[in-house]
Parts: structure tokens; C-alpha cells; sequence
């Protein structure tokens, strides 16, 4: 049986101009773009000319607003312990639902000795703007909202959490990881309206281990990596040439592909859960309600391990996951389904099914009868 490739939320097949491009840079561009002679400067040239294509594809009014990192953890990292290094006595918020590269950098800094306070979600995992701004109060603070949960794909209001922030505390610093929402619709500086975006390569087709920092100018950012003061001093260290520049081929595919995406990878994603819907009436998506992304389906399957699930899925080659993560062994859960109020035991019969650009026709309801064969049989 032909492999469904339903988990483009964990990472998405490299796209072929993104291949194609990094091959060339592989092939061509050899020297440091730190040094100063004819090869160091063809480097130096592939990198700035990255940086204002991704400049201008998230409309930042500066190509030095941007900063290119190892991937969405670095960014969040640098964002979150950055911002609020730069500035004495400033506090940290996140919300419940963030990624662990943003809750575990706002752990560390509040063991460093930084105020760190959490806003919840509703039941359907969506921050509530007027609750952001009474956390912050009249707080210098550095505020963190993704702007799509990685697991349920709901869609976070972050250009009114912006609004309201600072209405509240001028000085407020807005950053929203927006690693699994560029690959869904507009992620821009204006409909975010952050002072601090991050982005990850590997999300939307691009490579592994490259992302980007958009940082708003005048905003205060200690850099985290010291070194030879790369990046204009952001974050020091050798640029990873081929890989930004099939990066920014992947951001640049991905803006060009967005209508056909929210329309046929979007239209899989509906048929998939019609079907389901059809077969199964117990099955209960999650977020259905709210303004989620195109492709995302969440569905909690009661009375079914999640884990049974996606291990006979796997064997006949549909790839989805859940939101438990193992640890120590032991599987916890998920912590942003916790927050939404569900009790573990629900939390650990949901699955995560996430198409993307290389889903084909007929994947969604070929999908969803494999899936509600498999969870009849069990
Ligand atoms: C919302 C979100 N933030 C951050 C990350 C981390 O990105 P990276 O894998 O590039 O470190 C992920 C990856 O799963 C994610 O989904």
C-alpha cells in the first residue's frame, strides 16, 4: 500500500525549489560570507540577497530585521531569553498552549530570577487577548503567543494580543512563533503585528536545522551565541549559506503556493474528516469550532489508545502522530491539551493528522477509511 504522509506539522518533505536551490549554493558558492575576497563575497551576496527576499516576503520594512538562526527552537530561544536579557527587570508571559522551546526558555529564565506569568486558553485552545493584557498589568514584559498550536492548529488572535498588550505597557515586547502558521495563510509583520516573529525551514519545506528571527528595529535583543559577531551581532557563527537560501526558496513557494494549498490540501483535510464524520460519529475533532489552519486535523477517537492507533497505522504506511510526548519513559500528556481542559486519559485517544504541500488527490478519503477500518477493528 502506498505511504499517506499525514504528518507535515512535524516536518514537511523538502520542497523541490528549495532542493534545487541548495544544490546549486552547494555546488557554487563555496567561500565565508564573512571574508573579503571574490568567492567570500559570492557567499556574502547569496546570504544578504536571502535575507531581503525573506525581508520583503514577511513585509518587514528592513532586510537587517531579519535574523537567521539553527531553526525555530534557536529562534524562540533567542526572542524570548534575548528580549528579556536586554532589558533589567523585565517579566515574561506566555501562554499555557506554547511550544516547549518557548515555555522551556521562559523556565530557565524564571529559575534565573525573571517574573514569569502564564495566560490560559478557552476549550476550543484559543488565548484570549483581555487576559494577556491583565497578566502584563502595567509590567515592562516580554509577551510570547504562538500564532497556531502545533498540535490542534488553532489559529491564536496575536495581532489583537499585540493590540491590547500595549495598550496596557507601551514598552511590551510582542513575539509569536509562527513555526507551524506560515505554511497555513498570511504570516506577515502587519497581520501579526509582532516585534519578533520566529519561522523554521523545516515546516514549510524547507531544510532542518535553519530558521529565522524577524526582529521589529529598536527592539532590545541580547544575543545568546557570542562569537565573531555575525548577524550584526545577533548571532555569532558561520552562516549556513545553502541552507538559507533553500530556505528562503521554500518561504518564497510556500507565499506563491498559499491559495492552491488552502483550497486542495484544505479540501483533503475536509474530506478526510467528512469521512470520518461519516463512519465514525464518535470521533470528535478537535478546535472544529474556531479558526483553525487548512490542514490540520485533530481527532480524539474515544476509547482508543492514540499510541495502539498510530502504531498499527504506521505498520500499512499512514504517518500521524500524537501530542503525548515520551518521557523518562513514561508518556505524558499533552499539556496543551491539558490546558484546554481535557482529562489525560481523553488526551491520550487524540492524533494528530497533518497534511501539507506533497499531499496528493485522494489522500484525505483514502485516509479516513484506512483510519476508521483500523479503529472498528480494534
Ligand atoms: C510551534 C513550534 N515551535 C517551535 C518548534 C521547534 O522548531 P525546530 O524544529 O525548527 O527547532 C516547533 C517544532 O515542532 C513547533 O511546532
Amino acid at each position: 500500500m502506498a505511504e499517506i504522509y499525514l504528518d507535515h506539522a512535524a516536518t514537511a518533505p523538502l520542497r523541490p525549489e528549495a532542493r534545487d536551490a541548495m544544490v546549486k549554493a552547494l555546488d557554487e558558492i563555496g567561500g565565508n560570507p564573512s571574508g573579503s575576497h571574490a568567492v567570500a563575497r559570492m557567499a556574502k551576496n547569496a546570504l544578504e540577497e536571502s535575507r531581503e527576499r525573506a525581508a520583503e516576503l514577511l513585509g518587514a520594512d528592513r532586510p537587517d530585521e531579519i535574523v537567521f538562526t539553527g531553526g525555530g527552537t534557536e529562534s524562540d530561544n533567542l526572542a524570548i531569553v534575548g528580549s528579556v536579557r536586554a532589558s533589567a527587570g523585565r517579566a515574561v508571559v506566555t501562554s499555557t498552549i506554547e511550544h516547549k522551546a518557548v515555555l522551556e526558555a521562559a523556565k530557565h529564565l524564571h529559575a534565573m530570577g525573571s517574573a514569569w506569568s502564564t495566560v490560559g486558553c478557552d476549550r476550543d485552545g484559543v488565548v484570549m487577548p483581555t487576559t494577556c493584557a491583565d497578566v502584563v498589568g502595567g509590567n515592562e514584559a516580554t509577551v510570547s503567543v504562538m500564532a497556531a498550536n502545533n498540535e490542534t492548529g488553532a489559529l491564536q488572535p496575536v495581532a489583537e494580543i499585540a493590540g491590547s498588550v500595549r495598550g496596557s505597557q507601551p514598552g511590551v515586547v510582542v513575539h509569536t512563533d509562527a513555526v507551524q502558521a506560515f505554511v497555513g495563510g498570511e504570516v506577515t509583520v502587519a497581520s501579526t503585528r509582532a516585534d519578533l516573529i520566529t519561522l523554521s525551514a523545516h515546516k514549510f519545506g524547507g531544510p532542518k536545522g535553519v530558521g529565522l528571527l524577524y526582529v521589529r528595529s529598536g527592539t532590545p535583543l541580547e544575543p545568546l551565541v557570542h562569537g565573531g559577531g555575525q548577524e550584526a551581532g545577533r548571532r555569532s557563527g558561520t552562516a549556513n549559506v545553502p541552507g538559507i537560501v533553500g530556505m528562503v526558496e521554500a518561504m518564497a513557494a510556500t507565499v506563491s503556493d498559499r491559495d492552491r494549498f488552502r483550497d486542495d490540501v484544505g479540501g483533503e483535510r475536509d474530506r478526510f474528516e467528512a469521512v470520518l464524520a461519516d463512519r465514525l460519529p464518535k470521533a470528535a475533532i478537535t478546535a472544529r469550532e474556531v479558526p483553525r489552519m487548512p490542514h490540520f486535523s485533530h481527532v480524539r477517537f474515544p476509547e482508543i489508545r492514540a499510541e495502539t492507533l498510530l502504531i498499527r497505522l504506521d505498520r500499512i504506511g499512514v504517518r500521524a502522530a500524537a501530542g503525548s510526548a515520551c518521557q523518562s519513559g513514561a508518556i505524558e500528556p499533552s499539556h496543551v491539551l491539558t490546558a484546554m481542559g481535557m482529562a489525560p486519559a481523553a488526551a491520550a485517544e487524540c492524533v494528530r493528522f497533518s497534511f501539507g504541500w506533497a499531499s496528493r488527490v485522494g489522500d484525505g478519503e483514502a485516509a479516513a477509511h484506512i483510519v476508521a477500518d483500523m479503529v472498528d477493528s480494534i
